[in-house]
């Protein structure tokens, strides 16, 4: 009987063990797939403005999943409106698994993230006071907030925050079924309701650093 006890335990451990060793991104896995991305998104991971290709290096693995799980589902990516977002959905269609996807996201997570020069003009003070509702969920300096599946924003190029806010109140991200955190988003965007206000909360961003 306490044997069996034994055996029991320690075939649910085997069962966890297996299942997270499956689970878990392998980098050097993901390093391999990763050729097909350095055109756009650069070889240091910090993404390339004349190719609309946004920085990735450092962001959390598990939005990085959530987006190329969105993107290979055409939650993002496939409305028509979204000229970029089109752009990057077969890429997302190279890496034929969840786990090729979470060897990908570990390797790019990994990457040292590296400032951004900014580039749009807008009066950051004015875009702080916007900014107050989006720190519940994005954190004071940008640093997103896994447990509300904000992501970072900090160290994002500017142009690509404002190209994002401006899909999300277009519909052309985050309007999808199946998009439950872009359906979250979306009235956020709302809330900034010219194009001044947007470039002024992304000018206020791009002071975090
Ligand atoms: C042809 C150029 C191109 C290639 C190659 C490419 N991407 Fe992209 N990627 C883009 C563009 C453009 C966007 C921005 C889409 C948008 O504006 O919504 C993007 C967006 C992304 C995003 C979303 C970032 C965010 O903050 O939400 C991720 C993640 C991403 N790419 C990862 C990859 C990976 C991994 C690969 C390789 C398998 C790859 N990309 C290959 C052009 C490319
Ligand atoms: C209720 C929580 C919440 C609030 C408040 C909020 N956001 Fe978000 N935001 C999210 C979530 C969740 C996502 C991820 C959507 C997804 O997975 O596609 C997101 C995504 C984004 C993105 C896309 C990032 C990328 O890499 O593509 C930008 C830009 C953004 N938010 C800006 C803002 C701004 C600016 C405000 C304030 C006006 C704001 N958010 C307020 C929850 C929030």
């Amino acid at each position: 009987m306490k044997n069996l006890f034994v055996l029991g335990i320690t075939s649910a451990l085997a069962i966890i063990f297996v299942f997270n060793a499956h689970a878990a991104g392998d980098a050097s896995k993901g390093k391999a797939s990763y050729a097909v991305c350095l055109a756009c998104h650069g070889a240091d991971g910090m993404g390339n403005k004349a190719l609309n290709a946004p920085a990735i290096a450092g962001q959390s693995t598990w939005y990085l999943e959530r987006q190329l799980k969105n993107f290979k589902a055409g939650i993002r990516g496939a409305d028509p409106k979204d000229t970029y977002g089109m752009q990057m959905r077969p890429m997302a269609l190279t890496l034929p698994t969840d786990q090729a996807i979470a060897d990908m996201a570990a390797y790019v997570s990994a990457m040292p993230a590296k400032s951004v020069p900014s580039t749009v003009k807008g009066d950051a003070a004015a875009g702080k006071a916007a900014y107050m509702l989006c720190q519940s969920c994005h954190g004071p300096a940008g640093g997103g907030n896994k447990a509300l599946n904000a992501p970072r924003l900090s160290g994002q190029h500017d142009w690509y925050l404002v190209r994002q806010i401006k899909n999300f109140k277009a519909g052309a991200r985050g309007a999808k079924s199946g998009d439950a955190y872009g359906a979250q988003m979306r009235p956020m965007a709302m809330t900034l309701a010219t194009e001044e206000t947007i470039n002024n909360v992304a000018a206020y961003i791009a002071t975090f650093k």
